[in-house]
């Protein structure tokens, strides 16, 4: 299995509601596919997924990602071995991250306050993976419903 982990920005100021329904598609297909992960989306344009699962269905899913035109930008962070899954109860677990959810990591606020948050994560993708980490612990009660 492989973790693989990367930012974009979308094309179009997505609504919660939008994005909750691209989910549960998403979530349709992850769960044939035995996908499991985390996307984060700051309400304006960016989004951050971990994906989690085999490596020759995620290698699939990233190039149909990559070229899916509700985003651009799309940018690798990484992609690791695993043996164990993070997110091992979400086909794809949520998070809508603004000013509400006073998550605490080190330049939340300043990431926030960033006119550019795809290409702030692009600079800093040590404190992207920290936001997808922050969600690790306790992730049922942290991440949003729907
Ligand atoms: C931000 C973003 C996240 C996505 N996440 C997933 C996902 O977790 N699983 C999935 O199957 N498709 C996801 N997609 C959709 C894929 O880009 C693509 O539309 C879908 O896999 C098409 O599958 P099909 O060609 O098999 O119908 C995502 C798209 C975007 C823009």
């Amino acid at each position: 299995m492989i973790e693989l982990v990367y930012i974009s920005k979308a094309n179009k100021r997505f609504t919660t509601a939008e994005v909750q329904a691209m989910l549960r598609t998403f979530r349709q297909k992850n769960h044939a596919t035995e996908v499991t992960g985390l996307l984060l989306y700051d309400g304006y344009g960016t989004f951050v997924q971990a994906l989690e699962g085999d490596s020759e269905v995620l290698t699939t899913l990233y190039a149909k990602i990559k070229l899916d035109e509700r985003h651009t930008r799309v940018n690798l962070l990484g992609e690791t071995p695993i043996s164990k899954r993070s997110f091992p109860d979400w086909r794809m677990g949520y998070k809508n991250l603004d000013l509400s959810s006073a998550i605490e990591i080190e330049g939340y606020s300043d990431f926030l306050e960033h006119n550019d948050r795809t290409d702030y994560l692009a600079q800093k993708p040590n404190f992207a993976m920290d936001l997808l980490e922050h969600f690790k612990h306790n992730s049922k009660s942290n991440l949003d419903e729907d």
